[in-house]
């Protein structure tokens, strides 16, 4: 099967209540666990680069692991730009063969945004890819800069319905206090529901993106930590959360966070519990396992996208 957009696969999930993972790769380990979960899962699935992860390992080597994969598995998957800051970007990844870009708006007024999105969606369809935007912004650390999240700009149900109809975006990602990183909350974790389920009634039909949505997995915090690692006070959203954000209309679920705690707790365990090691093959194995039983278990317990492919 040849890469898809997310047209099909976000239709089947507002038609059937479920969410599809969008799961951030740098490396060839975090490809293979993410392709092998999906298809022992027989899950649709999203890769998704930053414009670091590209500055990092280059599209043609990010776009041929993913076209490798998929001589190996028979599953839908989409080649996705993850907040792409400019339209040269996105149209770097669109004419490099990605089937869906994101262009992340949100640092901009609402005007600059819609036109900015709107040159990227005229871009991008013309050479059949689909557009992601971004309209509200997330809580938390981002780029060093500590907002609190006191601050946090949550999405205007009103305002993205009018940002929708103008720019012709295929997905919106929508701010109700979830944030990128290991420290989303001080307290209790909290998520506005509310506004979702005001952005669903506004536009059933549009799928809905949720960023910042790692669960920061206790037990791999636990275990960096036992093993040297620095993160107290880590904390994420719940699984019984995003759970019921598949339920309620969210259709794409971003995970980075997870998938990072995963591969460090094994690299971090293989050095103290085998200090002999020194094949890289042994700690980047054990953290591709890792990641691939966290994926795993978000496709079948949480995102509901298990047998969906
Ligand atoms: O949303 C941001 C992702 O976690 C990507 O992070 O820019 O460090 O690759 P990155
Ligand atoms: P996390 O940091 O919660 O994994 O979020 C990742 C993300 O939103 C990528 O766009
Ligand atoms: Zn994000």
């Amino acid at each position: 099967m040849s890469l898809v957009t997310t047209k099909e696969m976000f239709k089947k999930s507002i038609d059937e209540k479920f969410a599809i993972g969008a799961f951030n790769i740098n490396n060839m380990e975090f490809v293979q666990a993410i392709m092998d979960a999906a298809a022992e899962e027989k899950s649709p699935v999203i890769l998704q680069t930053s414009s670091s992860a590209i500055k990092y390992a280059r599209i043609p080597y990010l776009k041929k692991m993913v076209e490798a994969g998929l001589e190996e598995h028979d599953i839908p998957v989409v080649l996705h730009l993850d907040h792409g800051p400019d339209f040269e970007t996105c149209k770097l990844c669109v004419d490099s063969g990605y089937t869906s870009v994101m262009f992340d708006g949100s640092k901009y007024d609402f005007e600059t945004n819609v036109k900015l999105t709107k040159e990227v969606v005229d871009y991008a369809h013309a050479h059949g890819v689909v557009v992601e935007a971004e309209l509200g912004k997330l809580a938390g650390i981002e780029d060093d800069v500590n907002v609190a999240a006191n601050d946090a700009m949550y999405t205007d149900p009103n305002q993205a319905k009018e940002f929708v109809d103008r720019t012709g975006c295929d997905s919106l990602a929508i701010a109700i206090g979830t944030s990128h990183g290991a420290y989303k909350f001080k307290g209790e974790a909290r998520l506005r529901f509310d506004i979702l389920e005001k952005v669903k009634a506004l536009m059933p039909d549009v799928p809905i993106v949720l960023h910042g949505a790692s669960t920061v997995i206790p037990e791999y915090v636990e275990t960096c930590n036992k093993y040297g690692a620095s993160l107290a006070g880590a904390k994420g959203v719940p699984d019984e959360m995003l759970h019921e954000a598949s339920l309620r209309g969210v259709s794409k679920i971003n995970v980075d966070t997870d998938l990072r705690l995963a591969m460090t707790a094994g690299i971090r365990e293989t050095f103290v519990n085998s200090p002999e090691v020194f094949d890289p093959r042994k700690y980047l194995g054990l953290g591709r396992e890792n990641i691939k039983e966290t994926v795993k278990h978000k496709m079948r317990d949480v995102f509901g996208s298990s047998n969906k492919a």
